[in-house]
């Protein structure tokens, strides 16, 4: 229709100003095509806003059987032979914003002085040492994670492990209400520009040259994850099933339970699996999609991909992922404008891939940390760590204890100052705290422990305390 057209005239316009505003011919090079990239999301954008591209209903299925298969009926017997096809690659394009931290995710400290980044190297080193092979270890990384990326891994300049990283795209945000960029030249202010989500995947590594490559180099399968989950470790019997299947795309689900309604599920749609995100399912639907009998499992972001399948996707221009609007606002003089960024999940790209399929693996290959309640239980007695993994305690009954930390914890910083000394949980259920509450040292919590702290007051837990199945209000000092 013409508004979409004309949205789509004034956006090329504006980019082609953009562009411009580049001197360097082959700087200039790589912003023309980062920036037809872009203008081809937002054209899709433009046209599926038009013509409201949403699933319809009816056609969504639970996945078939053969669609998604349990990872005990996957061969457990397995040996190193397949890990020459291997490389594995972390998303690290994100920032640690929500858990108020600056600079990327992944350099947050975990567990014994080392961050996620320091984690999942030690993995690969160790599983390299353990089979006597060169497993490539990839970081893709944004504009806002590069540099501080490239500082941190200096470090492992020295070590027997092959590091490449690669930038994923830097696009501009658009106005909400006038369709238009945000940036006014190619070097405009950081907050004008945004990584595209982690679907950038493919198109980045491609661009970057780092896929032929890793396929030069015999190089024929990526395992993918959020740097974020440090229970994503190299699987060798996906990885066999994965070879010898010839399957192109395997996503790790796992099973939903009532804590993890949000995350995207597999769905069989006309035959086809699919995945199905929240932001996809229209109002009246949202109970029966969050229903764990319907859609029993999430996409944990596991993901094992054929490389040459990407290069195959990507140069026949096949992706065409759902977009998700981003709404963010910027702040320009005194006014704070509402702006959007256009992004894709990596997931999503399933459909595009033959002879895909799920995998629903045990829950200990999703172990997100995205809240610092989910840090206290990565840093406590729970888990123990064995070369960059962390072991749930094999003395644990059932899964791990809900927590839920309060506004008071939300930074990592007021984390530490709170609670120093991690507490002992292995037999706690259930831990709420919120308001001002400072733990003590050597403090063992059991069954559910609620901590309630009035607004300006504090609550002091002494060193040694055990606390089991109480509940502690007002503003003592016990
Ligand atoms: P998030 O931390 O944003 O994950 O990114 P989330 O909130 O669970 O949401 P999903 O997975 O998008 O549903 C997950 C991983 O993707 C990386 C982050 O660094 C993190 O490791 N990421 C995210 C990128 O690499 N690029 C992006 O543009 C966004």
């Amino acid at each position: 229709n013409s508004a979409t057209t004309v949205a789509a005239s004034q956006m090329r316009n504006a980019l082609n100003k953009l562009s411009d505003s580049v001197e360097d011919p082959a700087q200039k090079r790589r912003f023309e095509n980062e920036m037809d990239n872009f203008f081809s999301l937002f054209r899709r954008y433009l046209v599926d806003k038009a013509k409201g591209n949403a699933l319809d209903w009816d056609r969504i299925q639970p996945p078939k059987a053969e669609q998604v298969i349990d990872y005990k009926d996957i061969d457990q017997d397995v040996g190193a032979e397949f890990l020459n096809k291997l490389a594995v690659l972390k998303l690290n394009g994100g920032l640690g914003t929500s858990m108020g931290c600056v600079g990327p995710k992944s350099v947050i400290e975990v567990r014994d002085g080392k961050s996620f980044l320091d984690l999942s190297v030690r993995q690969i080193e160790h599983l390299n040492r353990q089979y006597n092979v060169d497993v490539p270890f990839i970081l893709m990384n944004s504009f806002n994670t590069d540099e501080d990326t490239q500082t941190i891994i200096k470090k492992y300049q020295g070590h027997k492990i092959n590091i490449k990283t690669f930038n994923q795209s830097r696009f501009p945000r658009v106005f909400k209400d006038s369709n238009l960029p945000v940036p006014k030249s190619f070097d405009d202010r950081i907050d004008a520009w945004y990584p595209p989500g982690h679907g950038d995947l493919f198109e980045s590594l491609h661009n970057s040259g780092v896929l032929d490559e890793l396929i030069a180099e015999g190089k024929e399968i990526i395992f993918v994850s959020n740097v974020d989950n440090l229970g994503a470790v190299v699987d060798l019997s996906i990885l066999k099933h994965m070879s010898t299947t010839g399957s192109e795309y395997i996503m790790e689900l796992t099973d939903k339970t009532r804590a993890d309604v949000k995350g995207g599920t597999l769905i069989d749609y006309d035959g086809q699996v699919r995945l199905l995100e929240i932001a996809q399912v229209p109002k009246e639907h949202t109970e029966e999609f969050k229903s764990i009998k319907k859609f029993k499992y999430f996409n944990t972001n596991n993901l094992w991909i054929n490389l040459k399948a990407i290069k195959r996707v990507v140069e026949n221009n096949e992706l065409d992922s759902e977009i998700i609007p981003n709404e963010k606002s910027i702040t320009i003089g005194k006014n704070d404008i509402p702006v959007l960024q256009l992004e894709t999940a990596v997931g999503a790209a399933i459909r595009h891939f033959k002879g895909c399929m799920g995998v629903n693996v045990p829950r200990r290959r999703f172990l997100p940390v995205k809240t610092c309640s989910d840090l206290l239980l990565v840093k406590s007695d729970l888990y123990t760590l064995h070369a960059g993994r962390l072991e749930m305690d094999p003395s644990r009954f059932g899964g791990s204890p809900l927590i839920k930390l309060g506004g008071h914890y939300k930074k990592v910083s007021d984390f530490q100052k709170r609670i120093p000394h991690m507490p002992k949980i292995l037999e706690l259920d259930h831990l709420t705290i919120t308001g001002n509450v400072m733990l003590g040292k050597g403090v063992t919590l059991k069954g559910t422990v609620i901590c309630v702290c009035e607004e300006g007051k504090k609550i002091d837990i002494p060193n040694g305390s055990v606390l089991e199945n109480v509940v502690i209000t007002g503003s003592l000092s016990i």
